[in-house]
């Protein structure tokens, strides 16, 4: 009997080894590495029975005799996901929608299979026909085009495709996948490297566009190896607090489009609702002014969006005055105070800072800070800041209020939502005209006390 070839795997990061070991040496984890049964057979192509086509040789081409027409991108009908995905699907491609657990990942891909113009085929090894199906009702069950498949064996999936003749196929989800020329189970790291191959093979060999869930580890990456986000063409990010409605896409990696763009969600009882103007939502609606809140002109990706800031500073009960953040970097927000401390005089050391970005999504443009700052000042003197004030700076450890990027699009976006005057650094240099709204120049977070108090 033919021996049995193993290898060990890092589960964390998916280096090999030969042999066991306590430590990973990539990732420096412990007791990660598994051993798991690697065995190739002869054959190993997504259509067993056609082994032409894998010996077929390419030729090298001029660049400019390369014909371009076929590669028409297909149109998903849903303009957030056309958009993050630099304008359509390219067939033959492979796409990785990865999230948190009971994000949405299933709903939208259900959802955007469903409406399809073209035939789909939904393969699930996650759920039933009929817990899909009961899915589906509360999305919109009327599709003629969207064919549901429960199974988790490659070699299965690829014979259904080959009856059924999908355009598109959509997998829930590779974690779950299996192929039987590798023993180890589903989920491993040889598992999820052979199954992707062979779906990358099928994709390209018949310009078939594969859509594939992934799963997450708890610190965010999607589980599985590295080598998974380098083998797709594209890597798309769902995300968002799982108690609010708001769930935001956008791609960590793009071989078709820019990576910047970003699309965003409402998790309705109905399924997931495109939001095309984020802003609006994101701005709570409130009677009378309140202190502590600050609006910010922010960018996500190259989309402008208007944020909303709320701070409270009270005084400390304990001995060590309480710091914390949603949304936004702890370690910059305890920055922002000593800069306030040191540079402009408020005695924040004895209060505790709580600071929460509404809308539960996170920020990581530094424009936010002026906000933060603004919000923290309104909160502290409890005076409330005037609605329609906004700000997009950065601040610097001196206190200086530093420029942002792309200051004219922030500056055109609170124009549009009608708010009358903008903050942003007199060192930004600004090419807009005749605009309707204020802009506000300033240089040291002090001066901004003497507009906001
Ligand atoms: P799901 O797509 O199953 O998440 P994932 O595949 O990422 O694990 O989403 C499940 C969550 O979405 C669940 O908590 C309920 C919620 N949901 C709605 O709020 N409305 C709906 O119409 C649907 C289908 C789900
Ligand atoms: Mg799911």
């Amino acid at each position: 009997m033919a021996k049995v070839k193993t290898a060990f795997y890092c589960q964390n990061c998916g280096a090999q080894y030969a042999k066991w070991q306590g430590q990973c040496n990539s990732c420096k984890q412990w007791n990660t590495i598994a051993e798991e049964v690697i065995q190739k057979p002869q054959k190993n192509d997504w259509k067993s029975n056609s082994s032409t086509t894998s010996q077929r040789t390419s030729k090298p081409l001029r660049i400019n005799e390369i014909d371009v027409t076929q590669e028409a991108r297909l149109n998903m009908q849903d303009t957030e996901f056309n958009r993050v995905l630099g304008g359509g699907m390219v067939p033959g491609s492979l796409t990785l929608l990865g999230g948190e657990p009971g994000i949405g990942k299933s709903t939208l891909l259900l959802q955007i299979a469903l409406q399809l113009p073209y035939k789909t085929l939904y393969v699930s090894g996650e759920e039933s026909q009929k817990q899909i199906k009961m899915r589906a009702e509360r999305v919109d069950p009327n599709s003629e085009n969207c064919f549901i498949l429960t199974e988790t064996k490659t070699q299965n999936i690829f014979k259904q495709v080959e009856d059924l003749e999908p355009d598109i196929v959509v997998i829930d989800s590779i974690q779950t996948l299996h192929s039987d020329y590798i023993e180890s189970s589903a989920g491993s790291i040889s598992q999820i490297k052979e199954c992707t191959t062979e779906l990358i093979k099928f994709a390209k060999e018949t310009a078939t566009p594969v859509l594939l869930i992934g799963h997450i580890t708890k610190d965010g990456h999607i589980a599985g190896p590295k080598i998974l986000e380098h083998m797709v063409d594209t890597v798309l990010q769902f995300e968002g607090d799982r108690n609010h409605v708001f769930r935001i896409l956008r791609a960590h990696k793009n071989r078709f489009g820019s990576t910047n763009e970003l699309g965003i969600y409402e998790m309705l009882g109905s399924g997931l609702r495109q939001v095309s103007n984020p802003s609006e939502i994101l701005i709570s609606e409130k009677d009378g002014e309140l202190s502590g809140n600050a609006i910010s002109a922010t960018l996500e990706g190259m989309r402008p969006l208007m944020i909303e800031v709320q701070a409270l500073v009270s005084t400390a009960v304990y001995g060590t005055p309480q710091r914390s953040a949603t949304g936004f970097n702890a370690k910059r927000l305890n920055m922002l105070l000593a800069v306030l401390e040191k540079r402009a005089g408020f005695r924040l050391g004895a209060k505790d800072v709580f600071l929460n970005i509404t809308g539960g999504i996170s920020v990581d443009d530094p424009a936010i800070d002026l906000a933060v700052v603004a919000a923290i000042l309104s909160s502290n003197e409890d005076v409330p800041i005037s609605s329609d004030f906004c700000f997009a700076a950065e601040v610097g450890l001196s206190g200086e209020v530093r420029p942002v990027q792309r200051v004219d699009q922030r500056i055109q976006e609170a124009e549009k939502l009608g708010f009358s005057t903008i903050f942003v650094s007199k060192y930004n240099k600004i090419s807009l005209k005749n605009s309707s709204i204020k802009v506000q120049l300033i240089t040291k977070v002090e001066d901004l006390t003497s507009f906001l108090i």
